[in-house]
């Protein structure tokens, strides 16, 4: 049967890029499993009715979300406003690190999967899409090119707009040293949704000295310069909006000394973005990066007036966005490059997907909690009643209710609680009845109880029946522990419990020196199988504001594990360094914090 399909698939677009485990866009349209997005905090006041937003957690989930999110009650109210998508997806180099047998066998494996990998989220990218939206992907020539097939698949051959290359000019470095030609370019494809509906505004860049000297060498009778074009149409040089920029573009590459540098490796610069943002989108349209890294794409349209959403599954990476965006005032103004940019910052919100606070969750008040309990389970919203007990909705075609921990706060959910719903709705319903309960209220381990024909399946929040849901096992999304691996392709099927790892540090001071010194460092899981993990295991990074100001977390400074090792789990400050209160983050690979404040005077 799936040969038909294939061949049915086959014969209908003529050609294909075939790899092993390529699924149907329907199945992973169905099957991508959506996360609820957990309010983190907002800074600045939000007055209007859209504040940017910045997601940490796998992007497909969110995609997925988002997708959802749009074709329900349209709450995040992206639904025909995403006008533009760029991205700079990790290039799976991971295998660069290998033996050269091993490397040849798992570049294509890497590669077949990283295919699958970016292709999911660039189905659900061209969903979520304004239907006069652009894509912009940025890519090299590893993987460029498959990735184009791809895309002509996913958007069709007729809406592949442009192939632009960056031409980096100053490649440095061991790229520099190459014994064949030095590669210093990487490809960017530009694609519309609909390429008879899009927004372009044409750009024009300044003529060279050259060309001016060249071609304007025409005088009129009043002595002034004219260019003659070829078509016979005259142009006087101050009338001139200048030269359209071509699909080639030489701008130089971020290198150490430049001013928006940031530390964060792959980081692009401003003047790409500049291009693709003024070029694709108006003023007020909702402009997304889901790979987002540093922010670049971020920090650029909101300079000029675009809303934006930013994703990423890195604590690194929305550490130094959330950096960056606080500190946009200084940052250099695109029209006037000299100068700073010096308005605040937008008001922007930061969400957790699939990230939960337990805690946090059991505060919230009834119809939220409800919302997202039956967002976590992909239970659609619709009141119903079956023999007078009021149901919340359906997952899939069978009834389901959300336990209400609040109104029966005495009540556990019990055999007798079945029992009585049994005994109700038992003739009304089908095979499966769904119910959403915290687990703590849960008073059996089952995940199905069966009364009659009907099974109830219990959904436990936080954790324990989403393995036997979406069949599959459950992952959490992986932190680096070393810089080479902050651009790793990174997947996760969606959900874990903030829960602080154990850390215990010495702050013992010779008056001169303020070294930490980490002694233990252990992570919490939870999970129906926990691994055991030796001390210092688990851990991802250290992240030190130096001047914690009481409210927000300012990165200053990260040190990741690797690094630490061979320094023995010690960090040392001098005493400038940390004359203010310091905020420290000790972070574990799952993304987990636990947080501390320390001064000069607690180093003893
Ligand atoms: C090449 S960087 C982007 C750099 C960015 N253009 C800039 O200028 O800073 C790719 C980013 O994708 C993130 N990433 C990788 N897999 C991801 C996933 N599944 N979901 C969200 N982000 C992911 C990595 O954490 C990394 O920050």
């Amino acid at each position: 049967m799936v040969t038909g399909i294939y061949f049915f698939l086959l014969k209908k677009k003529e050609y294909e890029l075939v790899y092993a485990g390529k699924e149907r866009k329907e199945d992973i349209i169905a099957e991508t499993m959506a996360v609820p997005l957990q309010e983190i905090k907002t800074f600045g006041k939000s007055e209007d009715s859209w504040t940017n937003k910045l997601i940490f957690g796998d992007n497909l989930q969110i995609l997925k979300e988002i997708y959802n999110d749009q074709r329900g009650k349209n709450l995040l109210d992206t639904k025909d406003k995403i006008r533009l998508i760029y991205i700079d997806p990790p290039f799976a180099t991971k295998q660069d690190f290998m033996k050269d047998g091993e490397k040849v066998y798992q570049d294509k494996v890497i590669g077949a999967e990283f295919l699958e990998f970016l292709r999911e989220r660039l189905i659900l990218a061209k969903e979520i899409l304004a239907d006069d939206g652009s894509l912009y992907i940025h890519l090299d020539g590893k993987k460029g090119h498959y990735v184009k097939i791809l895309l002509d698949e996913i958007f069709g051959e007729n809406n592949f707009i442009r192939e632009i290359i960056w031409d980096r000019m100053n490649p440095s470095g061991g790229k520099a040293a190459a014994e064949n030609w030095i590669h210093a370019h990487d490809t960017v494809f530009y694609y519309t949704k609909n390429s008879n509906d899009k927004i372009f505004n044409k750009e024009y860049e300044p003529y060279s000295e050259e060309y001016i000297e060249e071609r304007f060498i025409h005088k009129d009778a009043n002595g002034r310069y004219r260019l003659q074009g070829s078509d016979n149409r005259k142009q006087y040089l101050s009338e001139s909006k200048g030269k359209a920029v071509t699909s080639v573009w030489g701008i130089p590459d971020i290198n150490v000394m430049a001013t928006e540098r940031l530390d964060y490796p792959t980081q692009k610069p401003e003047v790409i973005l500049e291009r693709i943002v003024k070029a694709s989108s108006n003023k007020g349209d909702i402009v997304m990066d889901f790979f987002a890294g540093s922010g670049t794409t971020l920090s650029v349209a909101e300079k000029l007036d675009r809303k934006w959403i930013g994703c990423d599954c890195g604590k690194f990476a929305i550490y130094t966005i959330q950096k960056r965006i606080l500190n946009i005032t200084e940052s250099k103004d695109l029209d006037d490059k000299e100068n700073g940019y010096g308005k605040e910052y937008k008001p922007f919100t930061l969400y957790n997907a699939g990230l939960y606070d337990y805690k946090k969750i059991k505060e919230l008040p009834w119809e939220k909690y409800r919302d997202f309990a039956l967002n976590l389970f992909e239970v659609r919203d619709e009141k119903h009643k079956v023999s007078g007990i009021e149901i919340d909705g359906y997952r899939g075609n069978d009834n389901t209710i959300v336990f209400n921990h609040e109104k029966h706060k005495s009540v556990v959910l019990d055999y007798g609680y079945i029992d009585d719903l049994h005994k109700h709705v038992g003739s009304k319903i089908g095979d499966k009845f769904f119910i959403i309960a915290p687990a703590g209220h849960v008073d059996f381990l089952e995940d199905y109880v069966e009364r009659g024909k009907t099974r109830y399946y219990i959904l436990r929040i936080p954790y324990s029946i989403i393995n036997e849901l979406h069949n599959r096992d459950f992952e959490n999304i992986k932190q680096p522990a070393d810089e080479k691996d902050v651009n790793n392709t990174v997947e996760s099927v969606g959900f874990d419990f903030i829960h602080p790892p154990e850390v215990e540090c010495l702050y013992k001071s010779d008056k001169k020196n303020f070294p930490i010194n980490i002694t233990h460092f252990m992570s919490k899981i939870r999970s129906k199988n926990p691994q055991k993990y030796a001390n210092f295991e688990t851990l991802s990074m250290v992240m030190v504001d130096y001047n914690y100001n009481g409210e927000v977390f300012d990165l200053d400074k990260t040190y990741f594990a690797e690094g630490l090792k061979n320094d023995h789990y010690k960090i040392v400050f001098d005493k400038s360094m940390i004359d203010k209160k310091m905020m420290i983050i000790y972070m574990d690979i799952f993304g987990n914090e636990k947080r501390e404040v320390k001064q000069v005077s607690d180093f003893k």
